[in-house]
């Protein structure tokens, strides 16, 4: 299999899998029994983990939560916020943020008795900064903008939208999900209160995200899986002591190898933008704005998207995200660029990452170029 899916999941770096193994083998015991040694060892890899996810954002150990994944995070986040100020019952959303976020500022809403607010986007997929102050007034609790969006790869003004919704007291949630890894993060230069990622979109083991935040801002939130009290009370139950140190050493190698990481990344996919816009008519790039360099979203003009996967069965790409497509909706991304469902439906992404080879680039380029070419000529008949 050609796999270009990167933005869906990652493989497991041999340098993290060697880490977990280590975990697994020697570090059983329960991070919180710090009375004795075998508690201790454990939970020294947890606080060592943190210092490394931490670092990733520029924050400091003491501000990361560990969850489940990135969508336990935003939701943890999304609720804490929402409930904690009956004053201030809206969440601020943009239309294109993943379904984690969405889903949990709808529950959010029901919770609250408030509305959902959505921040509209250009046609390149670019949230509108003309029209934020529209929608983020005093009633909204909590904003949430992403950094880069998963099926498009644009990046987002956060920084813009994080000073207006600041300036009127919201809170503002940034998901980082597809940034670290692939560009520089800093939770300072963005001026969030909190942001959340996962570990398996870094080459770390599924099963293990982070929520970061500020002590103040973490202790502002509501808790709504108190368990017993780990993870500062907002996320409780043991923890998964081999999978986070592994996400701790893939956070470590991402700050490390970023700028390598995002450069191979940047060179093939412009490679095979170039040969598929210059073997085929009609393909368009939807986000023309500034991306991650690892990711293209490309319409197909003419060719059935899943026709399309389905001429190429060894090659792994995606239509709409992967964490949504067992749905058969149409991607809301593309429709909040105003796209319409048959415009949308000819649409496939493109991810890359730090295994990615020009032998596979080359081999998947003539694939789809092949497999286009079949479907618009038996669409054409
Ligand atoms: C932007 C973004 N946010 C959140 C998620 C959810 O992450 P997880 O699988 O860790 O719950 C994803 C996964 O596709 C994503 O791309």
């Amino acid at each position: 299999v050609l796999y270009l899916d990167y933005n869906a999941s990652t493989p497991v770096d041999p340098r993290v899998q060697a880490v977990v193994m280590d975990a697994l083998s020697r570090t059983f015991g329960n991070p919180s029994s710090v009375q004795h040694l075998v508690g201790q060892e454990a939970a020294e890899r947890v606080e060592e983990a943190r210092a490394q996810v931490a670092a990733l954002v520029g924050a400091r150990a003491s501000e990361v939560v560990f969850t489940s994944g990135a969508s336990e995070a935003l939701t943890l986040a999304v609720l804490g916020v929402a409930l904690a100020d009956p004053a201030r019952p809206d969440v601020a959303v943009s239309a294109i943020e993943h379904k984690a976020v969405l889903t949990a500022a709808e529950l959010a809403a029901r919770l609250t008795g408030g509305r959902v607010r959505l921040l509209p986007v250009t046609s390149d997929g670019v949230v509108d900064l003309d029209r934020v102050a529209d929608q983020i007034d005093g009633r909204v609790g909590l904003t949430c903008v992403m950094f880069a969006n998963n099926e498009t790869g644009v990046l987002q003004p956060v920084r813009e939208v994080a000073d207006r919704a600041a300036s009127i007291g919201s809170r503002v949630l940034c998901d980082v999900t597809q940034g670290v890894g692939k560009a520089k993060v800093s939770m300072e230069d963005l001026g969030v209160d909190l942001v959340a990622f996962s570990s398996h979109k870094i080459y770390g083991p599924k099963g293990a995200g982070a929520l970061i935040g500020s002590r103040q801002t973490l202790s502002s939130l509501v808790s709504v899986f108190p368990g017993g009290g780990q993870e500062r009370g907002l996320r409780g139950g043991t923890q998964d002591v081999p999978t986070l140190a592994g996400f701790g050493k893939a956070a470590e190698l991402a700050a490390a190898e970023l700028d390598n990481d995002a450069a191979a990344a940047g060179r093939r996919i412009d490679r095979l933008i170039s040969i598929v816009q210059g073997s085929l008519a009609d393909i368009r790039i939807n986000g023309r704005g500034r991306r991650i360099s690892n990711t293209v979203n490309l319409r197909l003009v003419g060719a059935d998207a899943e026709a399309v996967m389905a001429s190429m069965p060894h090659v792994a790409v995606s239509t709409g995200s992967a964490c949504q497509s067992a749905v058969p909706t149409v991607s809301h991304v593309l429709t909040a660029m105003g796209l319409s469902r048959a415009d949308a439906e000819e649409c496939i992404r493109i991810s890359v990452g730090r295994f990615t080879t020009d032998a596979e680039i080359d081999q998947a380029t003539s694939d789809l170029v092949a497999a286009v070419s079949r479907v618009r000529a038996l669409s054409a008949a």
